[in-house]
């Protein structure tokens, strides 16, 4: 496959992202939370193209020391290729003064889970009926920046 490369988001994106979106997920963020997401200074939202193509995309508020995944979504036709896993990467490559980092995932949402494990997240309580479209509990889930790492 050639070559993923991953770039900073910027308003020329934007609608390729907002189809994204709606292709990742039954309560997208729509254009225009997308755009207000990308214009404040703590967002931190990364692209991932696959040519001219749009595969996968994550969103992040950073507010040191502590960092909140909003979204990660990856293209149907490119999962299970790592690239949720390189977005991942090259977010925790911007964020090295952020010592914990929160995300909320469908309890249904294994696929994430799985994900979100792999880089050390732990479960770290439940959001009753936090998402809609469908009513669904959110896990709630933390990862905390290895003692070895902190100065
Ligand atoms: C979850 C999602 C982002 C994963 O993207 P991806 O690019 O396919 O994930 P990767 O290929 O980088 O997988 C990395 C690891 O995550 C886990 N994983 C990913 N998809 C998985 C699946 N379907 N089943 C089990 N584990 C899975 C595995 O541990 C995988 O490592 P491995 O392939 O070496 O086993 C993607 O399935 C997606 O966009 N889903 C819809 C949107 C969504 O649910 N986003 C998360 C919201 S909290």
């Amino acid at each position: 496959m050639e070559k993923i490369k991953i770039f900073p988001a910027v308003p020329a994106m934007l609608e390729d992202m907002a189809q994204l979106e709606r292709l990742c997920f039954s309560d997208p963020w729509s254009r225009a939370a997308l755009s207000d997401a990308l214009e404040s200074t703590c967002g931190l939202w990364l692209c991932a193209y696959h040519g001219d193509c749009l595969v996968g995309a994550l969103g992040a508020q950073v507010l040191e020391p502590e960092a909140e995944i909003l979204s990660v979504g990856v293209h149907p036709d490119f999962r299970r290729q790592g690239i949720a896993r390189q977005l991942l990467i090259e977010c925790f490559a911007r964020i090295r003064a952020v010592k914990t980092v929160y995300l909320e995932v469908r309890r249904s949402n294994f696929p994430a889970q799985a994900l979100y494990t792999s880089f050390g997240f732990a479960c770290c309580g439940i959001r009753k009926s936090y998402y809609e479209h469908p009513v669904e509990d959110a896990i709630m889930m933390s990862w905390n920046r290895p003692e070895e790492e902190l100065w």
